[in-house]
């Protein structure tokens, strides 16, 4: 009794002292004097802190005045200015964001409810290539783009299957599954990982051998932030042929799109695992007509005339000739598939920042069955009038049936034909525009409904989602939690808690859809 008492004051104390040069003086001390802390941590009062706030923020949903901002950012350029800003936040009572590059589709990396501090890794994007181990070390901090560049620096023969826009940072795309367009050839980013250097809710830096092979399994598409501060990657990087070729074809409901997309469910899936078509829909105006233009985008890791006799024995409804083909490197098709005009200089992929930034809202599926003609028909019907969503089918089978659904935390493997993803983009500020585009793609995703995987119906985490679930303040029961959880993980939600709970017992690395500890989670239903 006479002791709780001096003790409770000294917190409060403690948490009413926290101005910025306590703060500073904490990390200071906590980290390496040879790296000045200071010079990376900007507070509120300083000239720099909205630039560098708003400079990895992707969605414009987020950028508002009443958007949280956190008490401050340190942009680590060393691994011990991460492990004090995890001591100090501790100390002042802060939770800990991670942000590697922002693109978060609801802002969970630099966003929080309660006092909090951003870890902002953009300054940590070394890339290292070792081409006789075929290997890599990227950190966190680094874009794909950045990642795809080095590598086509140094050969023409191999690159890494990840995704398709070049600005997505490493730290997330990794830690959340990670796919693009070879996926069917050689699976998912997080299959290709061989190591990585983590920071944990102690402050300690462990790599794949001292973390243990629990902590390695959940990091690899378990989302990292639920674990700690991952700072860097070792992959391995796969063979690409030195010719590939690409194609992209858009055909309208009146140039047959309905029945093309009917087929492509059937054999997309199938066809050679080197081919990935991925088909965009979208609601458009012509000739004053509303209809769908379906656009086929394809990566073949072959030639040409290679690819033509594919298409002509798998998927002849397509009606593919040799003169839609364009063969070219693996990294220029990394171009074109992220819509550069032919020709276009690889140095683009060490931009940033390129694309002005919008409001945006993006949900998730799984197609397990295919959708007969009249489903087909209903879903363009509903997108017409609903004018906006954008739908992208990107098809699976291939080498992602060959692995087990446990082998990492990303369950969606065999069973799955192709993965949708709803997008809406707008334009225009203000909370009834945004109400109503997020109202919009709710109910097309609620229309899909009977279209789509069920007991989970499922989702990709790296199309983060809050609409599926969230923890709240962080005090979400294990039974709330797992609503989303086994969407996102299936029955890899049960291993990830258990991971959480030997790792970071006491939740410190919290927040919205953050795998819940055992040892703090309430245990009510
Ligand atoms: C234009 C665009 C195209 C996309 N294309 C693809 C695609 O082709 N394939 C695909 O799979 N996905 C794609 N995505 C989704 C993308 O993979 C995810 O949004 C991914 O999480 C982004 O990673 P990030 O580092 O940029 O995001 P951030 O917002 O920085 O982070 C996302 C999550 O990861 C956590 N995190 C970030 N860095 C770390 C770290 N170092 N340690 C621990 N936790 C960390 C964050 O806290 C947050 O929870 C695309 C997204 C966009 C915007
Ligand atoms: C802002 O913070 C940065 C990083 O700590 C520092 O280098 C810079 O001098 C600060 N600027 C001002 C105006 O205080
Ligand atoms: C910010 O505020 C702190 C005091 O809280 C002060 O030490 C520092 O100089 C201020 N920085 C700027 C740029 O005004
Ligand atoms: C979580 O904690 C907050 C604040 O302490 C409280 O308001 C809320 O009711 C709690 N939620 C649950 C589900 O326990």
């Amino acid at each position: 009794m006479t002791v709780t008492l001096p003790i409770l004051s000294f917190c409060i104390l403690h948490f009413l002292m926290a101005t910025s040069e306590t703060i500073l003086q904490c990390l200071s001390l906590n980290s390496d004097p040879s790296h000045p802390i200071s010079v990376v941590t900007y507070f509120p009062n300083n000239s720099s802190y909205p630039f560098v706030l708003e400079s990895y923020v992707r969605n414009l949903r987020f950028s508002s005045p009443t958007t949280p901002k956190p008490v401050f950012i340190v942009a680590p350029s060393h691994v011990s200015h991460i492990q004090a800003s995890i001591i100090c936040s501790k100390r002042f009572g802060y939770e800990v964001r991670v942000r590697s590059g922002g693109h978060d589709y609801d802002g969970l990396s630099y966003m929080a409810q309660v006092p909090f501090v951003i870890v902002d890794m953009f300054t940590l994007r070394a890339v290292e290539v070792n081409l006789d181990e075929q290997t890599a070390w990227v950190e966190s901090g680094s874009t794909i783009g950045e990642l795809y560049y080095a590598i086509a620096k140094k050969s023409k023969v191999f690159g890494f299957p990840a995704g398709v826009c070049h600005s997505v940072g490493v730290g997330g795309h990794f830690s959340g599954g990670g796919y693009g367009n070879m996926m069917r050839r050689f699976g998912i980013t997080v299959d290709h990982i061989l190591d990585a250097l983590i920071v944990d809710a102690e402050g300690r830096t462990f790599d794949r051998k001292s973390m243990g092979e629990d902590l390695f399994w959940a990091i690899r598409g378990g989302g990292g932030a639920s674990f700690g501060v991952i700072v860097s990657w070792k992959i391995k990087l796969v063979s690409v042929s030195q010719v590939v070729t690409v194609f992209r074809i858009e055909k309208t409901l009146e140039q047959g799109a309905s029945d093309i997309v009917y087929q492509w469910q059937y054999v997309a899936n199938k066809i050679h695992d080197g081919l990935f078509i991925r088909v965009v829909l979208s609601p458009v105006t012509r000739k004053g007509q509303k209809t769908i233009k379906a656009k086929f985008n394809a990566l073949f890791l072959g030639k040409a005339q290679e690819l033509l006799n594919v298409m002509n024995k798998g998927f002849p409804q397509l009606n593919l000739v040799l003169e839609q083909c364009i063969e070219m490197s693996w990294i220029d098709s990394v171009l074109f598939w992220d819509n550069y005009p032919l020709g276009t200089s690889v140095n683009v992929l060490l931009q940033r920042h390129d694309t002005t930034e919008k409001y945006v809202k993006k949900k998730s599926d799984y197609v397990q069955q295919p959708i007969s003609k009249t489903g087909l028909e209903g879903i363009w019907k509903k997108m017409m009038e609903l004018e906006k969503p954008v739908l992208t089918f990107n098809p699976y089978g291939g080498r992602m049936s060959k692995v087990s659904e446990f082998e990492t935390p990303f369950p969606h493997r065999a069973g799955n034909l192709f993965k949708i993803q709803y997008s809406v983009s707008w334009n225009e500020a203000g909370a009834d525009i945004a109400n109503q585009y997020l109202s919009l793609i709710r109910g097309l995703y609620d229309y899909m409904t009977p279209y789509v995987s069920n007991s989970p119906r499922s989702s990709y985490l790296n199309y983060r989602d809050v609409d599926i679930g969230v923890n709240g303040l962080g005090n979400a029961t294990l039974a709330q939690a797992s609503v989303w959880g086994r969407k996102y993980f299936k029955n890899n939600f049960d291993r990830l808690v258990q991971v959480k709970t030997k790792v970071d017992p006491n939740n410190f690395f919290r927040y919205e859809q953050s795998i819940p500890s055992l040892a703090s989670v309430s245990q009510i239903a």
